[in-house]
């Protein structure tokens, strides 16, 4: 029979991970541009929960900083610290102390680890379901499959859960068992608390081990239970950066298979790095090779790659990136990138705007129709509409000291290998000639040529002789 109790959810997050070696905390370590840790409380989140305990220790103080930055919910989530991390075990019995925790009340409390990135909120959810279908004081998530490294769930003759052992304490017969703990549990809280206070670290690690609440349970009575999950992919836990790999691979496929799912064209999803902060809209296609990482938002029709990488960027609809580098930079509509072209943060294209083959762009605001073809750098700069930017034109914006802006008028034509010497203004529709070295603004429709350039003012519309 089915009983409603309220759930909440406490975390384990204190482990140093010693075998990521690696001077970040392990569940600050990312899968598709999200911190571990993160992944799990967002499938935390998703569940109607009362509250979330996370409990934090190696790298306290990143770990909060992350879950209070980076996680997106209207729902508690408190942090306790484990100052010694003294094994799960105990680290449970550090979630209990959180307030609201220290009756026997009669909730239900799920307890994940840290560690289990592909967890879904669905598993978790047909996890309290079962355990809320039976009389279990605990229902634990186990799977079938390499059990290499594993706690072993151990079954009495009826094939009851009796106790879980952990690999490194394991006999050779129960070594041989495939099923295995995922460490992701449903406990009733208030029988949970006394069994957490008989736990010994009696062990070859040392330690207080949660799992060993199992077999307390079970000897003082009381139904334990497992239910397999259907992926044993899913629960997977993250210790070394071989798991981290395979794991991310696994992300990587939910999340292009989604956005194919939503119509983004991906020709090849096994070689499109789509981070988890990113959206695209419908008919944008990525080609292969590509990363999208960050915040970056791809509109409709827009094609990004091959071999491109955008970090921060917004790309406007049927806009092109070809072979090319961005970060934090805007892309307008209809606008072509590339190939092998570099956009630094401050750069911000216009729609139709055209930045060619080995021109780096940083602080750059270029109009509707610009266009910087070849071989140009363009630094804290300001481009009017439908300018031409020659071949090897380069904004001399440092002086040794400071930067200094360019500012380059609408229709202006700017000529192969100019250096404009910042600040620097060159007006509407004016002209440098090829080689020019602008020391001094150039009024609007006039032409300035040679080293220093020198201007030649012509009335509007007159031609060039
Ligand atoms: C644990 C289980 C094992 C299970 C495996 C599944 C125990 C004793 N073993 O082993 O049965 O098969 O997970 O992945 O529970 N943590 C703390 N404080 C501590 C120690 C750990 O918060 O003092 C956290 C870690 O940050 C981690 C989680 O608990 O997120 C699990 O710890 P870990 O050391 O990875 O346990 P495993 O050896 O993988
Ligand atoms: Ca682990």
């Amino acid at each position: 029979m089915s009983q409603y109790r309220p759930l909440s959810a406490i975390v384990l997050a204190a482990g140093e991970g010693t075998r990521m070696r690696s001077g970040l905390p392990k569940v600050l370590h990312p899968l598709c541009g999200r911190p571990m840790l993160l992944h799990v409380m967002d499938a935390l989140v998703a569940l109607p929960l009362e509250r979330i305990v996370v409990v934090v220790g190696h790298g306290a103080e990143s770990v909060a900083k992350t879950l209070q930055e980076r996680l997106v919910t209207e729902m508690p989530v408190e942090i306790v610290e484990q100052r010694v991390r003294l094994g799960t075990g105990d680290a449970a019995s550090v979630a209990l102390t959180a307030k609201g925790f220290d009756d026997d009340g009669e909730d239900d409390l799920l307890v994940v680890a840290g560690d289990t990135p592909l967890l879904r909120p669905e598993t978790l959810a047909a996890l309290a379901r079962e355990h809320r279908a039976s009389d279990a004081a605990v229902t634990l998530l186990s799977a079938v499959s390499d059990p290499t490294g594993y706690g072993r769930v151990v079954r009495d003759e009826q094939g009851r859960v009796a106790r879980i052992v952990e690999h490194a304490d394991a006999s050779d017969a129960e070594r041989a068992i495939t099923e295995w703990n995922t460490s992701i549990y449903c406990f009733r809280r208030g029988l949970l608390a006394p069994a957490l206070r008989r736990l010994q670290p009696q062990n070859a690690q040392r330690e207080v081990y949660l799992t060993d609440a199992i077999g307390v349970l079970r000897d003082a009575g009381h139904q334990v239970s497992a239910l397999a999950a259907e992926d044993p992919g899913e629960p997977v836990g993250i210790n070394d950066r071989a798991q981290l790999a395979s794991a991310e691979a696994v992300l990587r496929r939910r999340i292009n298979t989604a956005w194919m799912r939503e119509g983004v064209g991906i020709t090849d999803p096994e070689r499109t790095y789509i981070d988890a902060s990113v959206e695209i809209e419908p008919d944008a296609s990525v080609l292969p090779g590509s990363i999208l990482a960050g915040r970056t938002v791809v509109a409709r029709g827009a094609v990004i790659g091959p071999d491109t990488q955008l970090v921060d960027c917004i790309v406007g609809e049927g806009a092109v990136v070809r072979q090319s580098v961005a970060e934090e930079a805007e892309i307008g509509d209809g606008a072509t990138v590339g190939p092998f072209a570099h956009l630094r943060p401050g750069t911000r294209l216009g729609a139709r705007a055209r930045i060619g083959n080995f021109v780096e762009t940083k602080n750059a605001e270029l109009g509707d129709g610009a266009k910087a073809n070849h071989l140009t750098y363009l630094g804290d700069v300001e481009v009017g509409e439908r300018a031409n930017i020659g071949a090897g034109t380069i904004t001399a914006n440092y002086d040794g000291k400071d930067k200094h802006r360019t500012r380059i008028g609408r229709g202006a034509r700017i000529g192969s290998n100019t250096v404009l010497r910042a600040p620097v203004e060159v007006g509407e529709d004016a002209v440098t000639g090829a080689g020019a070295v602008v020391t001094r603004d150039v009024p609007p429709g006039a032409t300035a040529k040679g080293v220093p350039a020198r201007v030649d003012e012509r009335e509007p519309g007159e031609q060039e002789g």
